[in-house]
């Protein structure tokens, strides 16, 4: 075997030479950190099936945020939730919104941070639905409304980016046209454009408190089995005038983030969810996978897909291994 000329081991042999023949390399530059803000002074929280994420009160959300951009995390999305709910999720554009009170205090306290503001009615309803209902099912046109002000609200708290996830037709126009006419041309839209239906919520629904009280998110969100329609999807949020794309899930769907990535030249986020999240951990503490490991190569398999963002709950342990 002294003639085999291929041998591709020759670049595996150590770290050094790994490295310098890496592909793909996660950064704390493009990790984006999830929070939940809640009313109260003093409130930290922990979340059941997400260990190390909390509801926290702004007072709190401000302390973590700082230390979160000591790691080098630049940038945090947030949501909330309401002191009340009601049919038609007033909070979420409410100029004392919860959110809007958290975007207000991180900018004023821990200024240097991007705050992106989730924008989506789920959190605010007492439905639970993402947006008003009608004959049992969530009515699109009325909800673009309220959707808008919301992120006309969020923008003049200071939201640096505006993401809307609500998956109502005509989202990204909607927005776009509203923060337009109050002045707002310049704030991006990170658009979830590729929003699936997907079972692995289930944590941020007990951290949002989000879940929805009758039916399911079907008739809005998209049916797991498809892959030409995200393309769709996000064609027409490209028309529409997003500034950035997001696909979520992320791992069980790196194929779409390829098929996305392939397509469409804007920048693109993956959403590692709740779920995922908590797939890990769970393994991690009963010793069944080495958290750590297994933590950085779904981050990596992330990127790899073609995502230039992932906005997920391990942005601070993967960050601080990173460093
Ligand atoms: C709001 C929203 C949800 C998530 C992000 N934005 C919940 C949902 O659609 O039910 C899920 C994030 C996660 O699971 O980490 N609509």
């Amino acid at each position: 075997m002294a003639d085999l000329i291929h041998r591709p081991r020759r670049l595996r042999r150590n770290e050094g030479i790994r490295s310098l023949v890496r592909e793909t390399r996660l950064s704390p530059d493009n990790l984006i950190m999830p929070f939940f803000v809640c009313p109260g002074e003093g409130v930290r929280r922990e979340i059941g099936s997400m260990p190390g994420n909390f509801n926290l009160s702004i007072d709190e959300l401000v302390k973590e945020v700082k230390s979160v951009k000591e790691l080098g995390i630049r940038s945090v999305i947030l949501f909330g939730l309401p002191s009340a709910k009601d049919p038609v999720g007033k909070d979420a554009y409410a100029e004392d919104g919860i959110v809007q009170q958290a975007i207000r205090a991180i900018k004023r306290e821990v200024p240097g941070v991007i705050v992106i503001a989730d924008n989506c009615l789920c959190e605010y309803t007492d439905h639970g639905h993402c947006g008003v209902i009608r004959d049992n099912d969530v009515d699109n046109d009325p909800t673009l409304e309220l959707l808008s002000k919301t992120a006309v609200a969020q923008a003049e708290a200071g939201a640096d980016i505006v993401a809307p996830s609500n998956m109502m037709d005509g989202f990204v126009r909607a927005i776009r046209t509203a923060l337009g006419n109050a002045g707002y041309q310049q704030v991006p839209i990170m658009s979830y454009a590729v929003k699936y239906a997907s079972g692995f919520y289930g944590p941020f629904r007990e951290a949002a408190d989000s879940a929805p009280q009758f039916g399911d998110r079907r008739s809005y969100q998209m049916d797991p089995a498809n892959v030409r329609e995200a393309l769709r999807e996000a064609e027409l949020d490209v028309d529409e005038g997003a500034d950035m794309l997001m696909v979520k899930p992320a791992m069980p769907y790196l194929d779409v983030i390829r098929a996305v990535r392939e397509r469409f030249n804007l920048p693109l986020a993956a959403y590692q969810v709740s779920g995922e999240f908590a797939m890990i951990k769970a393994a991690g503490r009963l010793g069944w996978i080495d958290e750590p490991r297994v933590m950085m190569e779904s981050l990596v398999s992330i990127k790899r897909a073609g995502a230039d963002m992932i906005l997920t709950y391990f942005a601070q342990d993967a960050s601080r291994l990173l460093a």
